[in-house]
């Protein structure tokens, strides 16, 4: 079943100074399958976030259509989850209550709650701390409980913004293989944004490259490797160096018209 639709989907903003429509985003056309987990790579200000954004129904198209689960986003969608670089918890909720919030909104019971949200902090390695407030926690541990919040609505689809970006390396790799085992043990449809090539071949079954804006997807490469639930054993794999050759290559790493943010 197909999951993710966009169909010739372009998207323009009012450009301030000139008061005209520029196109961000022209001509995407994508197609992801139930349980795949597909990353979009390309430059920065290229529209990564803005399909993003149609894709949960917080901005909508001004040309084409995007379809979730089958149902044409018009709207908001419920069964969309989303996470960005921020963990944008709530300052003043501690971690277990920060978990629940989406809990709390679908009126489900706090017995219930509770048992979600300790089960889903145990499992992003957070136990012990349920009871602790977000400034008690470091950045990573911060963004592993964004991810528990993320899964506590067991969202259909995962929209992943650049998630990691603001991680240390070693932090990022953890994180990393707890996402992976969580999307293929529940069989989760993700769209994920990053900037850091050996991250998307890591995690990913397909990769999306863009051009810059306004932006297209130019190519499609399929990741025919194992490991899709353990990105750590992944990234051992010889055939990694030269896929990340060709997409440096996609995105003219190195070249002087290129900068990737
Ligand atoms: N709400 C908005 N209003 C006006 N311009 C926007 C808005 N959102 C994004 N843009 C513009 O659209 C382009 C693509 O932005 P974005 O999707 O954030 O790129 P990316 O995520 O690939 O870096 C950028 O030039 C950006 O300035
Ligand atoms: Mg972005």
């Amino acid at each position: 079943m197909i999951e993710i639709e966009f169909r010739k989907v372009g998207k323009s903003f009012v450009d301030r100074q000139t008061a005209q429509a520029r196109a961000a985003v022209t001509n995407v056309n994508l197609s992801i399958k139930s349980g795949e987990v597909v990353s979009i790579i390309g430059p920065s200000g290229c529209g990564k976030s803005t399909l993003l954004n149609m894709g949960a129904g917080l901005y909508l198209p001004t040309e084409g259509e995007v379809f979730v689960g089958g149902e044409r986003v018009t709207k908001p969608v419920r069964k969309v989850a989303f996470m960005l670089q921020k963990d944008l918890l709530m300052p003043w909720r501690n971690i277990r209550a920060n978990v629940t919030l989406g809990l709390e909104i679908d009126g489900i019971r706090e017995a219930e709650r509770r048992r979600i949200a300790d089960e889903l902090l145990a499992k992003c390695h957070l136990k012990g701390f349920e009871e602790h407030y977000p400034y008690q926690l470091s950045g990573g541990m911060r963004q592993r409980a964004a991810l528990a919040r993320t899964l506590a609505v067991d969202p259909q689809v995962l929209l992943l913004d650049e998630p990691f970006s603001a991680l240390d390396a070693q932090t990022k790799m953890v994180l990393q293989q707890d996402l992976a085992k969580m999307l293929y043990e529940k069989k989760k449809t993700a769209l994920f944004i990053t900037h850091d090539l050996v991250e998307a071949i890591a995690l990913s079954d397909r990769l999306l490259v863009m051009s810059e804006r306004p932006g297209t997807i130019v190519e499609e490469i399929v990741v025919d490797l194992p490991f899709r639930d353990n990105p750590l054993e992944r990234r051992k794999l010889p055939e990694i160096g030269p896929l990340q050759g060709r997409l440096m290559e996609l995105l003219k790493v190195g070249k002087e018209t290129a900068e990737l943010h």
